[in-house]
C-alpha cells in the first residue's frame, strides 16, 4: 500500500511550501490543499509523492474529500493578513474559523487524530507589553484574525476532549523568510521593506517604527512542526514559536541596509488600527518540547538567506 500522506491546507504558501520540502524531504508523501488565494503553484516542487488539491477549506466536502487517507494534517490555511481581516471580517471569518471547524469534523469523520494548528501570538493582544509573553499571559484578540485563531483554539480542545483528536497548538510570533510573497498591503513586513529596499522603492513604515516584533525564520519554524508531526504524544497546551528577541521595525531597516549596502527612502505614517506595539515570546515551554537549531538563525543571517546573498 502507498504511503499515507500528510495534508497541509495552506501549503502553497509561504511558511507551508517549506514546510512541504522539509517533509519531501524527509521521505513522506505530501497532500496540500490550497485555494491559491495568496499561495502559488509555483512555491510547490515537481514531486511524484506531492499531490496538489485546489480547493477551499470553507467547503466541507471539500476537506472532507481530501482529508480522505490522510496519516495527519497540519492546518495552515488562513487569511494569514491581520489588516485584511480588519477590512473584511466576515470574508477573512470563512477561512481562518469556518475552515478549522470544517478540518475538525472531517477529522472525526475520517478518523484522522493529529492536526498541527497555526495560531499566533496576535491571540495575546497588547497583553504583554514589554514582557515576554508566556501561554498563560491573558488573551486579547484586538482583531477579528486574532478572535478566530483564538475561537480555532478552543474548538480545537473541544474536539480533542470530546472526540479523541491530537490538536498540537502553536502560537507563530513573526515568521519570515523566503516565498513570503510581498506583492500585497497585506504581506509580512520583511518581506515587502527587502523587495522595496532591493528596487530602490520608497518604504513606509505605519508608526514610529519602535513597535517590536519577535522574528522567527522559516526554516527554525518547520524544524519544530516535523517534530510535532513525528512525536507520539501531543501534549496539551498551546506553544510559542518565538526566539524571545524584540526587534523595532527601525532596527529591521537598520539590518536590511547593512546587507544590501544602503536603504532607499523611509517615510513614516499613522499606526494601523488594532496593530500590537510590542510582541516577544517567552519560549520555555517551546524549548522544553522542541529542539531549535542552535543558536537559532540571526535577523542578518535569515535577511541573507532571504536575498539570496
Ligand atoms: P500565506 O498567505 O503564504 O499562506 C496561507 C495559505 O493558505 C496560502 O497558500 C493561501 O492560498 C491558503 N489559503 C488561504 N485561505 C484559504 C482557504 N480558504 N482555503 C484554502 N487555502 C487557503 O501565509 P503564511 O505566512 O504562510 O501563513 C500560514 C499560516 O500561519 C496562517 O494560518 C497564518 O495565519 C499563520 N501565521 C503566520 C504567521 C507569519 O508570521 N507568517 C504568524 C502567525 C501565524
Ligand atoms: C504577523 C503575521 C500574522 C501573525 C502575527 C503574529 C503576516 C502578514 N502577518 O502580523 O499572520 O499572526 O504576525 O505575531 O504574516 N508594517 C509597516 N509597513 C509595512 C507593513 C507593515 O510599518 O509596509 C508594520 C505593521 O504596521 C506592524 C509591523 O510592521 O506594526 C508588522 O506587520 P506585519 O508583518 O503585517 O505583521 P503582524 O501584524 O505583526
Amino acid at each position: 500500500m502507498a504511503e499515507r500522506p500528510v495534508l497541509i491546507t495552506g501549503g502553497a504558501g509561504f511558511i507551508g511550501s517549506n514546510l512541504v520540502d522539509a517533509l519531501l524531504a524527509r521521505g513522506y508523501a505530501v497532500r496540500v490543499l490550497d485555494n491559491l488565494s495568496t499561495g502559488k503553484r509555483s512555491n510547490l516542487p515537481d514531486d511524484s509523492r506531492l499531490e496538489l488539491i485546489v480547493g477551499d477549506v470553507a467547503d466541507a466536502a471539500c476537506v472532507r474529500q481530501a482529508l480522505q487517507g490522510c496519516r495527519a494534517v497540519v492546518h495552515l490555511a488562513a487569511v494569514a493578513s491581520v489588516q485584511a481581516s480588519v477590512d473584511d471580517p466576515l470574508g477573512t471569518h470563512q477561512s481562518n474559523l469556518i475552515g478549522t471547524l470544517n478540518v475538525c469534523e472531517a477529522m472525526r469523520a475520517e478518523g484522522v487524530r493529529r492536526v498541527l494548528f497555526a495560531s499566533s501570538a496576535a491571540v495575546y493582544g497588547n497583553n504583554g507589553e514589554g514582557e515576554a509573553i508566556d501561554e498563560d499571559t491573558p488573551k486579547a484578540p484586538l482583531t477579528p484574525y486574532a478572535a478566530d485563531k483564538l475561537a480555532s483554539e478552543h474548538y480545537l480542545d473541544f474536539y480533542r476532549r470530546q472526540h479523541g483528536l491530537e490538536p498540537v497548538v502553536f502560537r507563530f510570533f513573526n515568521i519570515f523568510g523566503p516565498r513570503q510573497d510581498p506583492s500585497s498591503p497585506y504581506s509580512g513586513v520583511i518581506s515587502i521593506f527587502t523587495e522595496r529596499a532591493q528596487k530602490g522603492l520608497p518604504i513606509v513604515v505605519f508608526g514610529d517604527g519602535e513597535q517590536t516584533r519577535d522574528f522567527v525564520y522559516v526554516g527554525d519554524l518547520v524544524e519544530v512542526l516535523v517534530q510535532a508531526l513525528e512525536s507520539p504524544e501531543a501534549v496539551e497546551g498551546a506553544v510559542n514559536v518565538g526566539l524571545s528577541r524584540a526587534t523595532s521595525l527601525n532596527q529591521l531597516l537598520e539590518a536590511i541596509g547593512e546587507v544590501l549596502g544602503g536603504l532607499p527612502a523611509v517615510t513614516y505614517q499613522a499606526s494601523r488600527p488594532g496593530d500590537i506595539r510590542h510582541s516577544r515570546a517567552n519560549n520555555t515551554r517551546l524549548l522544553q518540547r522542541y529542539r531549535l537549531p542552535e543558536p537559532p538563525t540571526g535577523m542578518r543571517e535569515g535577511l541573507a538567506r532571504l536575498l539570496g546573498l
